[in-house]
């Protein structure tokens, strides 16, 4: 028999179903409470509130597990190729020998953007953040490819699916380029995935430039670790904004706005900042540590620190803390900051403030440092992460939309004025 779960309210009864994941999570089922009961609940922040079924990825945040379609986060980082990744998110299985070429082949002939989307680069201001221009480019895809408005038109899902993780590549590096005053650059084809992303951020008219295949390599390690996470800000962000539908561009271009925060993906960025702080001013570490003890006085938290979901360790930082030890050395690049940021996990996590709360470092604290080493400035480093998360997006955007998923509209606890009358201007 399938298990209930009884509320009582006002000295009533109620019953509600429950149900359990494949990995056994459990929940309530609540979607007839205000019916039945005529309350609502309150979950701030959406803590405990599960918003959706989805079969895309699983993770376990007290035994720090990740899996993307029930394959290890580990196994995939260790042996998989992103665009593998990319496949396995949006269509459920690793893809054949066949599957894969049809796949990458129909990527690589996306990859040019039309060229009045390059006028519209001329309009930002050179030292735009390329967050702001990717987002707002994402969004101008709608209307240049306006054939999904509404979304009605499922047999183009595709292609749109493709020409988003074809031309965001492209569009990331021209706003680099244009922000140091250089010719952008075209893609080529001929070139795979990664190798032709580093090319055009990289490679310039007047002398060669070689992809490093360390530099390949750790990129895609980065790439896959951060393909997906389940609802997290932005991604439950495309799902909302899509559940109205809204257009796959439009849907995703909200997700870009959301990982720009810097909670959320914008804390890459910001962790790098924080470390070239603290080396500024003299490398004391526990400075900080007691500084971001007192958030609540001084405001300053540790960037890198923290999840709302991991509370044991995050395993993507796991193995990026360990990736950016071999790509340092592999690249001989010595990086001080690596060491005021192990010197600060260091001293983080023997302090009882940062255990009982639960605070590890999290994919953010050493992914910047890894970037810097493979020459991506700072400003890159979010853009980055939604090349990587974009894979994830389309995933989550597409199920909510196979699920016929109703449109997403939360219930709020008025707290504001009651009813009171008007009165004309000239009697206030
Ligand atoms: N430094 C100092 N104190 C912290 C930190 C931190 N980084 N993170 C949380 N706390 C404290 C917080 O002040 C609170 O203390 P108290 O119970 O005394 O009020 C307690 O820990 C719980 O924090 P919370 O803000 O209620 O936790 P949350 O689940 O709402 O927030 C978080 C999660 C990731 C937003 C938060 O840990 C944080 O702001 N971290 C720094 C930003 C960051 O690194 N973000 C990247 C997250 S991972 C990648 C991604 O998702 O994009």
């Amino acid at each position: 028999m399938a298990n209930t779960a009884e509320l009582t309210v006002d000295g009533k009864s109620y019953s509600f179903p429950t149900l359990e994941g494949t990995e056994h999570e459990k929940a309530f089922d609540i979607s007839n409470l205000r019916d039945q009961t005529g309350y609502v609940t309150l979950d701030r922040g959406y803590k405990n509130t599960g918003a959706t079924k989805s079969a895309i990825t699983f993770l376990d945040g007290e035994l720090g597990i990740l899996q993307y379609r029930g394959y290890s986060i580990e196994d995939l980082a260790a042996k998989a190729s992103f665009l593998e990744v990319a496949y396995l998110l949006i269509y459920g299985e690793l893809p054949t020998k066949e599957e894969f070429n049809t796949f990458e082949t129909a990527i690589r002939r996306h990859t040019l953007v039309n060229e009045d989307m390059r006028k519209i680069f001329d309009g930002f201001p050179v030292n735009a953040h390329p967050m702001g221009v990717l987002s707002s480019l994402v969004s101008a895809m709608s209307a240049f490819y306006p054939d999904l408005q509404g979304g009605s038109d499922e047999d183009k899902t595709d292609l749109h699916i493709i020409r988003l993780l074809a031309k965001i590549p492209t569009i990331a590096t021209w706003s680099y380029k244009r922000s140091l005053g250089h010719p952008m650059n075209y893609p080529k084809n001929q070139l795979d995935y990664i190798p032709n992303f580093l090319n055009m951020m990289f490679s310039l008219p007047v002398e060669d430039y070689k992809v490093d295949p360390v530099v390949a390599e750790a990129l895609n390690v980065l790439l896959i670790l951060h393909a997906d996470h389940e609802q997290n800000c932005s991604t439950s962000t495309v799902r909302l904004v899509g559940s109205s539908q809204a257009n796959i561009y439009s849907s995703i271009s909200a997700g870009i706005s959301a990982l720009w925060g810097p909670l959320h993906g914008g804390a890459n960025q910001e962790v790098i900042e924080m470390l070239e702080d603290i080396k500024a001013d003299g490398g004391d570490v526990s400075k900080y540590v007691e500084m971001a003890k007192n958030a609540k006085t001084t405001g300053f938290r540790l960037f890198g620190f923290g999840h709302r979901v991991y509370k044991n360790f995050d395993p993507r930082a796991k193995i990026i803390k360990k990736a950016a030890d071999d790509v340092l050395s592999k690249l001989g690049v010595n990086d001080p900051v690596l060491e005021i940021a192990k010197g600060l996990e260091e001293a983080a996590l023997h302090d009882d403030y940062f255990v009982s709360r639960k605070l590890y470092p999290n994919v953010d604290f050493y992914s910047g440092i890894i970037y810097r080493a493979l020459g991506i400035p700072t400003n890159m480093f979010t853009v980055l992460f939604a090349i990587g998360r974009l894979p994830g997006w389309i995933a989550q955007w597409k199920e909510m939309r196979e699920q016929k998923e109703p449109i997403g509209r939360p219930r709020q606890i008025y707290t504001g004025a009651t009813l009171r009358e008007f009165k004309p201007l000239d009697q206030r």
